[in-house]
């Protein structure tokens, strides 16, 4: 069936449920273009050792074709239609991939998304939305989230988008880095403390960081998953004009990575130096700072 009659079809069968029940349970079976399925799949980038999970499985065809494209990777559905959960599973022995392939019969709220690493949807707009707390609160940072058409809210823009046929979009699920960072470097024998603010909104991240006296931005901040990066360049007393380019791993309350360093007047060779930070409750970012800021 063409994606515009399904797309029709879905509209007209929220229609004919009535807003209520749209709140509560709908979105209604109708099956993704098979074509489309493999895109999202593509656009996921399948690993051997992933674990995908199709929210809404109707036929199974997301997990099923995940396991057709990649044969290492296991995956489950969950639908709210016993029926399709029954006949899913009779498929998945059929095809002979039972035992990398699952379907239950579960709501979609229900589910326990802490070892997924691609989350498929194909739900009506608003259900997908409504689960974006709940995939946010239990996915892990690196969580690849595909969806057929329609996206996460006007807030969260998708890292990557195939527009080549009907939109197909990909979401990573980003580590959590707001709050106050605290690192140490030492630099031509200095050791040198910094505190920094980062400030988040999924993805997006803005930041301000202090060393010594002195206050500066922080540049250029990228985040995928719990990858990280930045650069800051400020004066560092006793050292001079300094850039740093950080790059690193979030995990829960540290960063790990590295720092490289590029000193005056050495510019083209810079230090590569290891850097750990940590967040804690407080932050020297709002220490009283004086007037000795030359
Ligand atoms: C549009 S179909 C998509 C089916 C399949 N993912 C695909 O892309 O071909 C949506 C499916 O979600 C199921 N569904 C609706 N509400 C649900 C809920 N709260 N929890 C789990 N599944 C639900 C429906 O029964 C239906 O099979």
């Amino acid at each position: 069936m063409h994606t515009t009659v399904r797309l029709l079809l879905m509209c007209f069968m929220l229609a004919a449920a009535g807003a209520a029940q749209a709140q509560e349970r709908f979105s209604p079976y109708v099956p993704s273009d098979q074509e489309n399925v493999e895109r999202m799949l593509k656009l996921a980038g399948l690993r051997d050792d992933d674990i995908v999970v199709d929210l809404g499985s109707g036929d199974g065809r997301i997990v099923f074709t995940a396991a057709r494209m990649n044969r290492k990777l296991r995956g489950f559905g969950v639908d709210v239609d016993e029926k399709l959960v029954r006949e899913a599973n009779a498929a998945a022995r059929t095809r002979g991939v039972a035992d990398r392939v699952q379907f239950f019969h579960r709501n979609a709220y229900d589910v326990d998304l802490r070892e997924a690493t691609v989350i498929a949807m194909w739900l009506w707009p608003e259900f997908q939305r409504m689960l974006r707390p709940v995939i946010l609160a239990q996915a892990r940072p690196g969580t690849r989230i595909i969806t057929n058409l329609w996206d996460l809210g006007d807030a969260w823009p998708p890292d990557a988008e195939d527009f080549d046929g009907p939109r197909v979009l990909m979401w990573i699920v980003p580590a959590r880095v707001e709050g106050y960072w605290n690192w140490e470097l030492t630099i031509n024998e200095r050791r040198i403390s910094y505190a920094a603010i980062k400030e988040q909104r999924f993805q997006k991240l803005e930041g301000v960081a202090r060393a010594g006296n002195r206050r500066e931005l922080l540049h250029d901040m990228k985040l995928r998953g719990e990858d990280i990066s930045f650069s800051l360049a400020l004066t560092l007393d006793g050292v001079g004009f300094v850039r740093h380019a950080f790059r690193g791993k979030v995990r829960g309350d540290r960063i790990e990575g590295t720092v490289s360093v590029t000193l005056p007047p050495d510019h083209d060779k810079p230090l590569e130096l290891p850097w750990r930070a940590t967040r804690s409750a407080t932050s020297a970012y709002f220490d009283p700072t004086g007037t000795n800021i030359q």
